[in-house]
């Protein structure tokens, strides 16, 4: 299958945004660091992807995300909040909320479950995808309409449980070059005199390089065998560890700008939970030596592809998540991690299958049954979703082992 070419309003719309950013480019002296032309090709109001009006999710989009996907996706993080709202406020503040499918599904699975929110905020960044949302909750959950705000910007103070899937992904990047022996690059965007966007290295500042650091410590304390360049205990001699890189190029990314995320909502959240889902790692298999060429790359109409320069815009550009910066950032802004596994144990520490079992009790398998069965086998199989997604949870003020990671926490391996 091969990639369909944008139609001509399409690339009129990019053709807009590139010249915005080439512009910032020049104005910055040539260079703008590749978070900055990030930002821009996906939040530029209205013009980025998330911001100007694209439909991104779903079959006729360009990526399905899990509650696209399954019901029983919300089915679960819904009792998982039902556990929590012993505990907290029955809030709910989700950030990013896509179609409003999430919302809809765990406004009607807490009503069914009999711990309905009081009150459910959606973080949105875009007035498209606002409308969606309420158009979605008004069709799927017309009685909870009421209980349902849409907000600018975080609250100062959060009592409840924060949600986000796919989020911390489509949070913009820094990108590093190893170039060996501490030989540290940042890379960034300069445009040539066609227009056409291009990498460009530029000597790391003395931020990155912090940055950078802190990444390896961590990627070499998480690892268990000691191996990878170490004194033979998990220990370095040299600090920063570089030699975890391995001696040739390496390439790869920090978010930055989502761990200070975790550390601003985790400083207002006074008492409840954050619940993340998305894909990464931590430190110590992101940068896997093997892993040379980082996790940066472009979704456009179901195909992943390295081009994500190309058409800003049109595609979604993201970076897996390093899960032990994201625990380091909420440690740092006081909160517990309350566990941290794949997407699959989670759900089914969270009574998938039992779910599956009561929805087909009847023993009718008619087309509809079959598809919702291979939507939950995507989400779980560890050749799809269910592996290399991760659920991770913060609290502060709550019990410890919530119902999602009974089984399975891998919370040491951050
Ligand atoms: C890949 S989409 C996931 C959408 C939805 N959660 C789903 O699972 O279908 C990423 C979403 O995160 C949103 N986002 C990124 N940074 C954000 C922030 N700081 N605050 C709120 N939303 C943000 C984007 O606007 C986009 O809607």
């Amino acid at each position: 299958m091969t990639m369909p070419q944008p139609d001509p309003q399409a690339l009129a719309h990019s053709a807009v945004l590139a010249a915005r950013i080439g512009d910032a480019i020049r104005a910055d002296g040539g260079w703008l660091p590749f978070d900055a032309w990030m930002a821009r090709a996906l939040y530029e109001p209205g013009l980025g992807y998330y911001a100007g009006g694209a439909h991104p999710f779903g079959a006729g989009g360009d990526f399905v995300t899990a509650p696209e996907l399954s019901p029983a996706f919300a089915d679960c993080i819904a009792a998982q909040l039902a556990e929590w709202f012993a505990h907290c406020d029955p809030v709910v503040i989700e950030f990013g909320a896509g179609t409003g499918r999430l919302a809809a599904g765990v406004l009607g699975a807490l009503r069914a479950l009999g711990r309905p929110a009081h009150r459910y905020a959606i973080v949105e960044l875009s007035g498209t995808l606002r409308a969606q949302q309420r158009e979605t909750l008004a069709r799927l959950v017309p009685e909870a309409l009421d209980t349902v705000e849409w907000l600018d910007a975080l609250p100062a103070t959060i009592d409840g449980v924060v949600i986000g899937n796919e989020v911390l992904d489509a949070m913009p990047v820094r990108l590093f070059e190893h170039a060996g022996d501490g030989a540290l690059d940042e890379i960034g965007v300069a445009v040539d005199d066609a227009g056409d966007f291009r990498w460009a290295a530029r000597p790391a500042d003395a931020g990155l390089r912090d940055a950078v650091a802190e990444a390896l410590r961590a990627a070499a304390r998480a690892d268990p065998y000691g191996g990878g360049g170490s004194d033979g205990d998990g220990t370095y001699a040299d600090d920063p560890p570089w030699a975890l890189l391995g001696p040739g190029r390496y390439r790869s990314e920090l978010g930055l700008q989502a761990a200070a995320w975790i550390g601003t909502v985790g400083r207002a959240l006074r008492r409840g939970a954050m619940l993340l889902v998305d894909y990464g790692f931590p430190a110590r298999e992101y940068y896997h030596p093997q892993r040379d060429g980082g996790t940066l790359i472009a979704h456009r109409r179901h195909h992943a592809h390295g081009d994500v320069l190309r058409w800003p815009g049109l595609q979604d550009v993201t970076a897996h998540v390093d899960f032990s910066a994201a625990a380091r950032a909420a440690s740092g802004a006081g909160l517990a991690l309350l566990g941290y596994t794949s997407q699959a144990r989670f759900l089914l520490n969270c009574g998938l299958l039992e779910r599956l079992a009561e929805s087909t009790r009847d023993g009718a398998v008619d087309p509809g049954s079959v598809r919702a069965l291979g939507a939950v086998q995507t989400l779980l199989s560890e050749a799809e979703m269910g592996e290399l997604f991760k659920a991770i949870a913060f609290g502060r003020g709550l019990p410890p082992v919530p119902l999602g990671f009974v089984r399975g926490d891998r919370s040491g391996s951050l």
